[in-house]
């Protein structure tokens, strides 16, 4: 049951008859910030006081005489300047927990009106290594899935490959100029793994001949400007004094980014310089930019050559990326990539010529949208469809095949323009009543505050931070068996398995417990942390309760099968029973503006209640109906830590 959002209900006949604006005193109901003054609290009273021209106290009590609550709270009372405090009634409460106790969706109901999500996710570019980039849209669209799913919604998944681009201009060029035929019989994944890497390198040395000497006169204009700027002496005019420094300071900051540019184009130089061959390959293939684009358009235009062995690379490719989704458990119910599409590309455009949305304008067929300065450009002059064209096509076949009420694009913040854009363009054009949403996050970070990279400055690739993270998974793993008091347990087969469960709940966490919209740092001694905000801490909680049935030799089914009611003799379990009844009130919460993190921190909450509990009330020893009791609430707890982990992709062990 989600109990905040019956208190809301309760609340909401008064609010509106007194208010225009419902919905924001509505959300001022909230979980009480300060337990002692009871389990929810309503703060709306002082609002309202000043529309109603009425003292808060008054309007407080007038809303609890009229909002009836005591079938479930033990008191309602008016509070300092107005806030409304709730307690819930001990037995209900209690009573609530024992039904948990046999439902396998402890307590949680299936949204009653459910809705139908298409959910665009992970979506890299294939034929390129993934990286750490894509790690956060795959494990944020996976646990939007589950947890839509779960509240009883149709979710399909889509994996919206990027099959089509450039990236296959640059594998089909290295096929035909640098292939190692032994190596691509062998292993083909790994030789046009190798294919992309030397054409990058070569296409990025080419870029970055011509790129030094611009940059470093950039540098040079830079210092300059500097020198003038410090020269010239302050004003006395505070104003313009204050200028002075501020653009003192930018300009300092430039400098430093240029710096670091002229840094890392000097590092690409030297990586070719550095190696003979390579540096004789750049030689070689002095076009080698321009040569890629020629193979890219080939391949779009139907040549047979380059279709062939586009038709030969994408199984490959596909293949390579699936070893990543399995490792971290992620499904698709489809992977329609950009290639799909391409033929449906000509009839988009000409429709939305004829709907009059889209006209020429030099020569391309644009989009103009009167929130943007820039249009939507959907076929370029040289009769080439873009990014965007593809998006409208996907829009029209998810449209036309699953009907749903809501898209979600889990896509980079960066593709914001592209995504407002889009949906502007599919709204006018033939789909206004669906709910587009881009669920965009930041840039993961290293701890130098800059995005993260390997010390040689490439980005780091997926598999290689997989492979890491179960590493120093099994460095705790074994640690922690190691220092256990009657020896060590597991043997090293165990404490594999039990690392790479640990590593990947590590990884997924550290990224799903953090506020999608901001960067965040990666690190993997934080998101290992036996003892903080991590996966591992609730995978710990979790198999510490386990150790209790397995210590006391009890069997939670029979413990379900006859639950007694639950007892709170101390303050933390009366705390932890409100806790656990809050799990469907926060699934609620987290698919309003799609937020896993929510559940992450409710879980981190309610682990931490639980070892206050473990600490402070003995389960074993207890007796009769109390110790029953006490189970109940390990068994709960257990099951509603094991529950949300699964939902946000995160595995559970029973012993660690
Ligand atoms: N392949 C794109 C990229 O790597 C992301 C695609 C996102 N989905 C979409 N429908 N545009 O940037």
């Amino acid at each position: 049951m989600n109990v905040l959002q019956e208190i809301k209900n309760r609340f909401a006949q008064p609010l509106e008859e007194w208010s225009q604006q419902p919905d924001g005193l509505l959300a001022m109901i909230r979980p009480a910030q300060d337990k002692r003054f009871g389990d929810y609290q309503a703060n709306c009273a002082m609002p309202l006081s000043k529309q109603l021209g009425k003292p808060p106290q008054e309007v407080a009590a007038e809303l609890i005489g009229r909002v009836q609550l005591d079938d479930f709270c033990q008191s309602v009372e008016v509070a300092g300047p107005g806030f409304i405090n709730l307690t819930l009634d001990d037995q209900w409460l209690a009573g609530q927990l024992t039904q948990s106790m046999a439902d396998e969706r402890l307590g949680v109901d299936r949204a009653t009106q459910t809705k139908t999500f298409v959910i665009d996710f992970s979506s890299p570019n294939v034929a390129k290594p993934m990286h750490v980039g894509h790690i956060r849209s795959t494990v944020i669209g996976d646990s939007l899935a589950r947890i839509l799913r779960f509240l009883g919604h149709r979710v399909i998944t889509d994996n919206h490959l990027g099959d089509w681009g450039t990236q296959f201009g640059m594998i089909i060029y290295g096929y035909k100029h640098f292939l190692n035929e032994a190596a691509y019989t062998e292993d083909p994944v790994t030789e046009l793994g190798r294919l992309y890497r030397v054409v990058r390198q070569i296409m990025d040395y080419q870029q970055a001949v011509v790129d030094l000497p611009k940059t470093e006169q950039l540098l040079a204009n830079q210092q300059t400007q500097l020198a003038e700027l410090e020269s010239t002496p302050p004003s006395a005019e505070k104003a313009a004094a204050k200028r002075r420094k501020k653009d003192i300071k930018n300009l300092t900051g430039k400098i430093r980014d240029t710096r670091e540019k002229i840094e890392q184009l000097q590092s690409t130089l030297q990586s070719v310089n550095a190696d003979p061959s390579l540096q004789q390959l750049a030689d070689q293939h002095a076009d080698i930019g321009d040569a890629v684009l020629q193979e890219t358009a080939k391949l779009h235009e139907g040549d047979e050559t380059n279709v062939q062995l586009w038709q030969e690379f994408l199984p490959h490719c596909r293949e390579d990326i699936q070893r990543v989704y399995q490792r971290l458990d992620v499904e698709f119910d489809h992977q329609l990539g950009e290639s799909f599409y391409q033929d449906q590309l000509a009839d988009v455009v000409s429709d939305l010529q004829s709907s009059r949305l889209a006209r020429e304008s030099e020569g391309a067929i644009c989009v103009f949208l009167d929130e943007h300065d820039a249009p939507m450009i959907i076929r370029k002059s040289d009769g080439a469809f873009l990014y965007a064209t593809t998006d409208l096509a996907t829009i029209k076949y998810r449209m036309e095949h699953w009907q749903p009420d809501c898209i979600l694009y889990v896509v980079d913040f960066r593709q914001h323009e592209h995504f407002s854009k889009l949906f502007e363009v599919g709204r006018r054009w033939k789909y206004p009543n669906v709910d587009y949403r881009h669920i965009s996050f930041g840039t993961v970070m290293g701890d130098d505050g800059k995005p993260f990279r390997t010390r040689a400055g490439d980005t780091v690739g997926l598999e290689p931070l997989l492979d890491e993270s179960e590493r120093r998974a099994l460095q705790v793993v074994s640690q922690v068996d190691d220092e256990k008091p009657d020896g060590p347990e597991f043997s090293d087969e165990q404490r594999r398995e039990i690392a790479r469960v640990v590593g990947m709940g590590a990884l997924k966490y550290a990224d799903l417990s953090q506020n999608r919209s901001s960067d965040y740092t990666f690190s993997y001694d934080k998101m290992l942390e036996l003892k903080g905000n991590t996966a591992t801490y609730l995978q710990y909680g979790y198999a510490r309760v386990n150790g209790i049935f397995r210590r006391g030799n009890i069997d939670p089914e029979t413990l379900r099968a006859n639950p007694v009611p639950m007892q709170f003799e101390h303050d933390v379990e009366r705390e932890l029973a409100v806790q656990l009844l809050r799990l469907e009130e926060v699934l609620a919460e987290v698919i309003v503006d799609f937020r896993p993190n929510l559940l992450a921190s409710y879980l981190f909450e309610l682990t931490q209640t639980f070892f206050v509990f473990f600490d402070k009330c003995p389960v074993l020893k207890a007796k009769d109906d109390l110790k029953s009791s006490r189970l109940q609430f390990c068994d709960l707890t257990a099951r509603t830590i094991r529950l949300g982990l699964q939902l946000l992709g995160i595995q559970v062990i029973p012993k660690m």
